[in-house]
């Protein structure tokens, strides 16, 4: 497995190839999703919710991104990865969304940034790019402003809506962005948008017609027990698993059962002798 290039995930896109990807938070993750096939790790905002405990993504600050990015950056030499901009790292002024990316992929070694918006975003993608720093956009349902869309809900399903999320797409694609998170969206319109731009979309709850797939990997590996959205799959069901191990140690330690002879080290008689 070698890293992809951004070029490379544009041919996966021309020969029909999809692209995977999955959130990490840290050096345990990242080293196993290395391990796979899969081609981009997200270092998501998400962290807010399925690490940090915060109720969503707005609090999370840049010296938190930079922390989870790095270990996920040490694991992960061969997957393209992600750090997502944090709410208010790019939303005050194009200068300080400039300090803020630089920072993501100087002191936190990501190979690009994400950020979520629209056409309010635009005139900040053209100046990052311009800037030589690769830019993933996100549109759909983004959380960081999801109380000014009424919640988390499916976004673009009345025609203005879904003119809108078209328009945004071509305009993004116009402003450099390498590719675009597409969440929340009905599946249809999430083939028109894959359709009508050339660079990849990536899926998240909208449909099997993007170019590729994110899941946040607490969601897909079943660990995360707050809630689990409709567009996850749980492909495992980590978090009955560690109950059980944790509840089956505490019980043996209460029994003595753990540790065994066998988790246990031993001395010389000699010396044991002598200590009596
Ligand atoms: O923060 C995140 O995990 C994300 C993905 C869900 C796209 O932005
Ligand atoms: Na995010």
């Amino acid at each position: 497995k070698k890293k992809p290039t951004i070029p490379q995930l544009w041919d996966m896109k021309r020969e029909g190839k999809k692209i995977r990807m999955v959130t990490s938070y840290d050096y345990m993750m990242a080293s196993l999703v290395d391990e796979t096939d899969i081609e981009m790790i997200l270092v998501g905002d998400s962290l807010g919710m399925v690490v940090l405990g915060y109720e969503g993504t707005v609090p999370v600050t840049m010296e938190e991104m930079l922390h989870h990015i790095k270990p996920v950056v040490r694991a992960a030499r061969n997957t393209f990865i992600v750090g997502d901009m944090p709410f208010g790292s790019y939303n005050a002024s194009i200068e300080s969304a400039i300090h803020n990316a630089n920072r993501i992929l100087k002191e936190g070694g990501a190979d690009a940034v994400k950020l979520e918006g629209g056409l309010n975003v635009v005139q900040t993608v053209e100046a990052l790019v311009k800037a030589g720093i690769p830019v993933m956009a996100h549109i759909g349902l983004t959380p960081q402003t999801a109380t000014q869309l009424g919640g988390f809900k499916v976004q673009g399903k009345d025609l203005e809506a879904a003119k809108r999320l078209i328009e945004e797409a071509q305009a993004l694609e116009a402003a450099g962005a390498f590719a675009i998170v597409l969440e929340c969206i009905p599946s249809s319109l999430a083939k028109i948008i894959t359709e009508k731009i050339s660079i990849p979309t990536i899926g998240i709850g909208a449909g099997p017609h993007c170019d590729g797939q994110v899941l946040v990997i607490h969601d897909m590996l079943g660990m995360f027990k707050r809630f689990t959205p409709k567009f996850v799959k749980k492909y495992a069901d980590l978090a009955p698993q560690i109950l059980d191990a944790l509840n089956t140690y505490a019980r043996e330690v209460a029994e003595g059962v753990f540790p065994a002879e066998e988790h246990s080290f031993g001395m010389s008689e000699e010396t044991l002798s002598r200590l009596y």
